[in-house]
């Protein structure tokens, strides 16, 4: 049975799932409290990592190292890079970005790591798939759409920067941890998948937004992980 690593950035982003564990075991790590049990008859590992890219850097990599585990999901709430995505639509990650990173100075482009073969770091496909057939199940009343996500150690709330963004990088929503735990996993070659659901438009209105719609988001991209735990489990085991 494989194990999966489930990370969210908040309490609020794993406390449904945590939840629904059973046979749980709590162990301490770096400041961490890794849970790890069974979710619908799956062996997973969940753990909040805190905000921003060192948080879910490190994070992830004790996952790996501590829990051996097969597969990571990054679970959580994002800011709407597009017009067509709406509060509480969920975006499964076909690639990540770093979108803080710029070393233009020296002729890379905008969001590429220097000496680093990727410039996005792309999700697993049958993941992708999965995720978008039960998504459909789950969150009925909603968009599930697959996309490019960005990640950087900021909250974006600047219609400018939204543009700027968007324009440049091709965005569909932009968070916090994704795009680190996407090159950790990678450079280890575990496969994993980001779900975001949108809190927010990650403009000037942001802010105000976040904390209304921050429950409803969470609550679809929970169901979503749910759905993808049993399925994972069904497929590997018959
Ligand atoms: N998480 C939720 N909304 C966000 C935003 N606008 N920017 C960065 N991270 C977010």
């Amino acid at each position: 049975m494989r194990k999966i690593g489930i990370i969210g950035a908040m309490d609020e982003e794993v406390a449904l799932l945590i939840n629904e564990m059973t046979d749980v075991n709590v162990l301490s790590k770096a400041s961490l409290n890794f849970y790890s049990g069974k979710l619908f008859d799956n062996q997973v590992v969940v753990v909040r990592c805190g905000i921003g890219k060192v948080n879910a850097s490190f994070c992830t990599q004790l996952l790996i190292d501590e829990f051996n585990v097969d597969m990571i999901i990054n679970t959580g709430i994002a800011g709407s890079l597009c017009n067509s995505l709406d509060i509480g639509d969920i975006v499964v990650s076909k690639d990540l970005v770093q979108h803080d990173v710029d070393a233009r100075a020296f002729g890379y482009k905008y969001g590429q790591i220097p000496r680093l073969e990727y410039f996005s770091f792309e999700a697993d496909k049958e993941l992708i798939a999965m995720a978008l057939e039960i998504s459909k199940e789950v969150n009925k009343d909603i968009n599930t759409v697959e996309g490019r996500i960005l990640t950087g150690d900021q909250f974006v709330a600047e219609n400018e920067k939204k543009k700027f963004l968007k324009d440049e990088l091709q965005g569909m929503a932009t968070e916090m941890e994704g795009g680190a735990i996407a090159m950790v996993a990678k450079l280890n070659n575990i496969p994993f998948l980001v779900i975001r659901a949108i809190s927010d438009k990650a403009d000037n209105s942001a802010s105000m937004d976040y904390p209304s719609f921050e429950k409803q988001a969470i609550k679809h991209c929970s169901n979503l992980t749910m759905g993808l735990v049993k399925k994972v489990n069904e497929v590997v085991n018959g």
